[in-house]
């Protein structure tokens, strides 16, 4: 529901005008008495668009709109005003309002201009993702389905301050997809501190995560920040949160319930603002089966999942990826650019990638330029895994190989699609998409391995 925030000091007059927006315009509508009043609950609610008095004792509607520049506050203002004075409300658009009118006008014309004003407001944001995607800032390629719907996901839950629990193959991009959220999130500006929780020693984990104060053990001869703190209000990256032992599970459950942690050796609380991604190329939930990890852990953080398709469902990628690779390190090497023949190509394409999807191909291409020695790289400098498993079944069966794997990338994506739209109901699923029955959807998910994670 859309909430409206009405700030005036004539009670009468806001009951009044609350009243009618929201038989009008079915809004949620909270009234502020005061200035001061109405800029607490821009910080504390979620408001769609603020109508707001101009004339107001203690700080008026000027000093209201200077506040949240000052703020950042974004949320749109139409200002309104009984005493009919133009220049004032001309003041007031430059001053960052959407819109003003006449205390006097009919209350429909008040809700168009809040339906502009929203509608701007969410236009102005899309415009916004979309652009800090063109900016080409994400180091993350791929245009393949299942890649662009990757990227509109992380589009989606990046400005939201709950965890992210990224999931994925060894080497598919986990790291990069944590950090584009951390890029599109509200704390872009803010530090993106990564910890491995595979890469730290049983003992030290708790407090390399939560800090410690001054001789809270043997060998803390000084106080020290954990990650947590040194976030800030930015990205806590918690990197192979499955090896993440028992204890500090249990002490992670804690802070991100209470949203403030106690350093070892304290007692005093410190909040802890940051957003939370964790990674992990586990199943979670077998973890959880088998004792591993805690389930309420886990509930925790996955309510937003973004799982990192494995390269050989998008091998519709992996041309692009093998330019970018290859330019980037024949200029990390000093060397002139070389280009991979169609045929190498036509090999990269063939193979499954099933070991460490894009880093295993980022190998294989340094190998490759490294055994090439003219410009051109050809299928005798494909290392020989790829080679003899990308071996065609006949003779000039390669192009063909290629396009029966392409043509499962885009039958898988538009399964996947489908049952995404649904919900993950299968007999709807089936119904949508024209199969006879729920047994014959079952069928081709049992082909493509599709499951919901
Ligand atoms: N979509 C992509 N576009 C460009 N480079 C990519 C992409 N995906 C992965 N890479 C590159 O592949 C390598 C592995 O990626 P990354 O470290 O993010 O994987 P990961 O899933 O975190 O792996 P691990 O599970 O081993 O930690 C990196 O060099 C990264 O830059
Ligand atoms: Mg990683």
């Amino acid at each position: 529901m859309t909430t409206i925030l009405l700030c005036d000091d004539n009670a009468s007059l806001a009951e009044q005008y609350a009243y009618d927006l929201r038989r009008l315009g079915d809004y949620d509508v909270r009234t502020a008495a005061s200035g001061a009043e109405a800029l607490d609950a821009l910080a504390s609610d979620t408001v769609d668009c603020m109508v707001l008095d101009l004339e107001m004792p203690g700080t008026d509607g000027f000093g209201v709109l200077r506040a949240m520049r000052d703020r950042r506050i974004e949320t749109p203002v139409i200002v309104y005003t009984g005493t009919g004075n133009f220049d004032r409300c001309v003041q007031a658009i430059k001053a960052g309002a959407y819109a003003f009118i006449d205390k006097a006008e009919p209350v429909e014309r008040v809700v168009r201009e809040i339906e502009n004003a929203i509608e701007r407001r969410r236009i102005l944001e899309e415009v916004a993702v979309l652009r800090r995607y063109a900016d080409d800032e994400s180091a993350l390629l791929g245009a393949s389905p299942a890649m662009r719907a990757l990227k509109d996901a992380i589009a989606r839950v990046a400005p939201v301050p709950s965890p992210v629990l990224i999931t994925g193959e060894s080497g598919s991009g986990k790291e990069l997809v944590a950090r584009d959220v951390h890029r599109l999130s509200a704390g872009a500006r803010e530090s993106f501190v990564a910890v491995n929780c595979a890469a730290l020693p049983e003992q030290l984990v708790e407090s390399e995560l939560f800090g410690h104060e001054r001789g809270a053990f043997t060998g803390a001869a000084t106080a020290r920040k954990g990650a947590f703190e040194s976030a800030g209000r930015g990205t806590l990256f918690l990197d192979e949160i499955g090896e993440l032992p028992s204890p500090a599970q249990a002490k992670l459950l804690r802070v991100l319930e209470e949203r403030a942690l106690t350093r070892l050796g304290s007692s005093r609380p410190v909040p802890v603002p940051a957003r939370v991604i964790a990674a992990t190329n586990r199943d979670l939930e077998q973890e959880v089966r088998d004792g591993r990890f805690r389930r309420d852990l886990l509930f925790r953080i996955n309510v937003h999942t973004l799982r990192v398709p494995p390269l050989r469902e998008r091998l519709s990628d992996v041309p692009d990826l093998v330019g970018h690779l290859v330019a980037r390190t024949c200029e990390r090497f000093g060397m002139r650019r070389k280009r991979v023949s169609p045929d190498a190509l036509e090999m990269l394409m063939a193979y499954e990638w099933r070991l460490n999807n894009v880093r295993e191909l980022r190998n294989a291409i340094e190998r490759m330029i490294i055994a090439a020695d003219g410009d051109v790289i050809g299928p005798e400098h494909v290392p020989s895994e790829v080679r003899d498993d990308a071996a065609p079944q006949a003779p000039n069966a390669g192009g063909e190989h290629t396009f029966v794997r392409l043509k499962a990338e885009a039958e898988r994506q538009i399964i996947v699609s489908a049952l995404e739209r649904h919900d993950w109901h299968i007999t709807r699923t089936a119904h949508d998409l024209g199969l006879a029955d729920h047994a014959s959807l079952l069928k081709i998910m049992r082909r493509h391995r599709i499951s919901r994670e």
